[in-house]
């Protein structure tokens, strides 16, 4: 079981204890994270995932490296009829998901999903930018999750931007009780290259939000 699944999975089953994992660059420095962050939403979350669902009746969700599922459980509470596809490598985390969410379908690895299935929203969500590795690697998965989109549909996607270049790659670990994660490289890229990505992959750039979370971090929805 890796560090943050059991973090999480941790914080499911104790909801009144405020369970911590901490997270260590390549510089040596520790950062306390709290897993309560990963299982509510900021108000811009809300508002973005709201804003993108209003054309659909009953619209075909993607939620990519979904963690405990917070952002298309949020889409299957606002509209019932959503139908939640979620793609989650820890298992428990998948299980929980599956669980929590109804009629939803779970897969460990995006490249599990076959390729006819067509999504009206995709979100990657909560720094899900680094899940695909180096910047060649994200640029390809961009490219397969713009397909992925049908016509019409949206793909949101949290980025946030650290120290140097256009794309940064960060060496990271994560520890827990014990467990390690890592090292692994987690990717972050300024709004401008994840434009120009996005734009060569076929979307129109919709929108590009500040977070609350402060300056290096945005929301950005692209339209296919
Ligand atoms: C920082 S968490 C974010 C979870 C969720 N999107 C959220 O905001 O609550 C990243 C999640 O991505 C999952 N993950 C990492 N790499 C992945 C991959 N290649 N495929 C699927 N899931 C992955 C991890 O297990 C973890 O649950």
């Amino acid at each position: 079981m890796s560090a943050f699944e059991k973090a999480m999975i941790d914080q499911i089953n104790q909801p009144l204890k405020d369970v911590k994992y901490q997270i260590i660059g390549s510089d040596g420095v520790e950062v306390l994270c709290s897993c309560k962050d990963y299982l509510q939403l900021r108000s811009e979350e809300e508002i973005s995932i709201k804003n993108c669902m209003v054309p659909y009746v009953a619209p075909k969700i993607l939620d990519i490296a979904s963690g405990a599922g917070r952002h298309s459980s949020y889409a299957k509470q606002i509209n019932p009829r959503s139908e939640v596809t979620l793609v989650e490598q820890a298992p428990l985390l998948r299980m929980h998901c599956k669980t929590m969410i109804e009629g939803s379908t779970v897969f460990a690895n995006i490249d599990d999903l076959p390729e006819s299935h067509k999504f009206d929203i995709i979100m990657l969500m909560g720094l899900g930018l680094g899940v695909f590795g180096n910047e060649k690697s994200v640029r390809k998965q961009m490219y397969k999750i713009a397909n992925l989109l049908e016509i019409g549909g949206t793909l949101l996607i949290e980025g946030g931007k650290y120290p140097e270049g256009d794309f940064y790659l960060a060496n990271l670990e994560i520890k827990y009780q014990g467990l390690v994660d890592g090292p692994f490289q987690w990717g972050y890229a300024t709004s401008d290259w994840l434009t120009k990505v996005l734009i060569s992959a076929g979307l129109n750039i919709v929108s590009i939000c500040p977070t609350t979370l402060g300056a290096p971090y945005f929301i950005c929805q692209a339209i296919k």
